[in-house]
């Protein structure tokens, strides 16, 4: 694996750690236990759907993640794996770089021939870019999926996705249902500790979809209930009201949909003919863009992704990353990883 850049996970494990010891030292009254659970979130893929660059695209960014590395560079499709112990991992969304993004797994001892190194995927939506890499897995024998009853209809009946890997796997699937949080469970059938919670949120239906169920597209928050640790990943989302804002007050990590930093990028770029919101995604600027209230969120790690080819914060030297930035916001990466 040459290519798998891992850089290190941000978050409090350490200073957790460090104050363990330093207290054992003291007064064992005052002792303060180790964190011994860690919610470790892998940002597996940080660009929406086509990558970064996009194959067919030599729009400003695109040039220069093939041209200029010290600008810009290459991005697999949008995913996240989140685990609890380091040892077993869900994956959220299963994008068609799925092959080399598992890389970024960190590996541990395989005693036989075969292993599957997730014990789940979780998806948000139906959409191409975060459901082509459940089939691309079919070579795993049995996978678990968790995903609303519109998004597993969609894949059943639209893209077909469940029916085909279903030819070469077992795929058991846990219905979210909106508001509910669902136990996740290791591949063993143990429980794992960590719970999803799925919550519709403003989007666009895949353009394949026959349905418009409510839960076509869903944010999630996975929760560790021995640790509290709240995470949110949010790919897409079409717009930010108070009740989605309240409950992204409330995460430590929050993952959200960074896919277009204007309204009008590709109708600019002369390669679209549809807005962002009407594509189901809010821009970042603007008065009425996600950055303004994103920045006032009291959140420890606010991280942007899905981050669409054409968008200038993908440059490190633009004007547009430097807003992000000065507004406290990451404009995520692939390898990027936090321990909450
Ligand atoms: C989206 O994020 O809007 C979809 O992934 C679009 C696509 O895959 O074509
Ligand atoms: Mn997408
Ligand atoms: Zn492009």
């Amino acid at each position: 694996m040459g290519t798998t850049r891992f850089h290190g996970f941000h978050g409090r494990s350490t200073e957790g750690f460090r104050d363990g010891l330093a207290d054992s030292s003291g007064d064992p009254r005052t002792t303060r236990p180790y964190i011994v659970r860690i919610v470790h979130v892998l940002l597996l893929g940080s660009a929406a759907g086509g990558g970064f660059p996009q194959w067919n695209c030599w729009c400003p960014t695109c040039r220069a993640a093939r041209d200029m590395p010290g600008r810009a560079h290459p991005r697999t499709q949008s995913s996240i794996a989140v685990s609890a112990d380091g040892t077993h991992w869900f994956l959220c969304n299963a994008s068609p770089d799925v092959r080399e993004q598992l890389g970024r797994i960190p590996p541990r001892p395989v005693p036989g021939t075969r292993h599957v190194p997730i014990d789940g995927i979780i998806l948000t939506d139906a959409e191409l870019d975060h459901t082509l890499g459940v089939a691309l897995l079919r070579e795993g024998r049995a996978l678990h999926l968790y995903a609303t009853g519109a998004v597993v209809d969609t894949l059943e009946r639209d893209s077909r996705i469940l029916p085909v890997t279903r030819a070469f796997a077992s795929v058991h699937v846990t219905t979210l249902q909106l508001g509910e949080p669902a136990a996740l469970v290791n591949r063993d059938g143990s429980p794992n500790g960590l719970r999803v919670e799925a919550f519709a949120v403003a989007g666009d239906p895949p353009r394949f979809a026959s349905n418009q169920t409510d839960g076509h597209t869903v944010g999630l928050v996975i929760v560790d209930a021995a640790s509290g640790a709240r995470c949110a990943f949010v790919p897409g989302c079409g717009a930010l009201d108070e009740a989605l804002l309240d409950r992204l007050a409330q995460c430590d990590l929050v993952l959200l949909d960074g896919t277009f930093w204007s309204d009008d990028e590709l109708i600019q770029l002369g390669i679209g003919d549809r807005g962002a919101r009407a594509m189901g995604h809010l821009p970042i600027s603007g008065d009425d863009g996600s950055l303004e209230r994103y920045a006032r969120l009291p959140v420890r790690h606010k991280v942007y992704t899905h981050i669409n080819n054409t968008n200038p914060v993908l440059l490190t030297d633009s004007a547009e990353r430097r807003a992000v930035e000065a507004a406290g916001v990451v404009v995520g990466d692939d390898g990027d990883a936090w321990q909450l």
